[in-house]
């Protein structure tokens, strides 16, 4: 299999032209999202792609740093964030383990497509704890690889050897939920867009 950043690298370009699979769900999720920024928040999201989440929630807070593995990803979202006049966004390559941050000094972390993609789920939400401030929130949306169909993850191995798809976590949501809640996260709220995806907005209890 391709090392992670390879992956994404090759897949950006079509990746940035992808439509949004589910409009209605993606606008519910922002807005969810955007009922907890204060103007004053400073935000990091990992995993942030070409930057169309960033660009829409960035006007909602101070600052947002926003992160990706991949190069290509970080430059089709910075020349999108230049073309919509964007300021207050700053973008680095890397990982939540990489990247050089500040422990408690995030006041939200989002973390959107991407946890199921991870190698050690458990480590980067005990990393994700350790960056927010008391009561920051964090916020994810994932696949639940553990209950999608059985086809679909037969299918996923053979993808992998092709290159087709890149490592994922199989956790289940209340393998997710555990995980959140044993690292010293209280769930704020939880909600199934779809079968075999989740979105939850944990809070750091203080
Ligand atoms: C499925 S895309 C999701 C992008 C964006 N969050 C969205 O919702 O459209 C996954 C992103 O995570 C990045 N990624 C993969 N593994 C990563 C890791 N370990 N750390 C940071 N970013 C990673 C990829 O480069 C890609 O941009």
């Amino acid at each position: 299999m391709k090392e992670p950043r390879e992956f994404w690298n090759k897949l950006a370009p079509r990746y940035a032209k992808s439509p949004i699979r589910d409009e209605k769900n993606y606008r519910k999720k922002l807005e969810v999202t955007q009922a907890y920024f204060k103007p004053d928040w400073s935000v990091l999201e990992f995993g942030c792609g070409t930057g169309s989440t960033a660009i829409l929630h960035a006007p909602h807070v101070q600052h947002y740093l926003a992160t990706d593995i991949s190069d290509k990803m970080l430059d089709i979202a910075r020349h999108k964030t230049d073309g919509a006049g964007i300021k207050n966004i700053s973008y680095r390559q890397g990982t939540l383990d990489s990247l050089a941050l500040q422990p408690a000094s995030f006041d939200a972390i989002l973390g959107l497509n991407i946890l199921h993609l991870l190698q050690d789920l458990d480590a980067a939400i005990s990393r994700t704890h350790e960056l927010l401030k008391p009561d920051g929130i964090f916020v994810s949306s994932t696949a639940l690889i553990g209950e999608i169909s059985v086809l679909w993850r037969m299918l996923i191995p053979g993808m992998q050897l092709l290159g087709f798809a890149p490592h994922v976590n199989r956790f289940s949501r209340q393998e997710l939920v555990s995980s959140l809640t044993g690292a010293g996260f209280s769930i704020d709220r939880e909600w199934a867009p779809a079968k075999g995806s989740v979105f939850i907005v944990a809070r750091k209890r203080a």
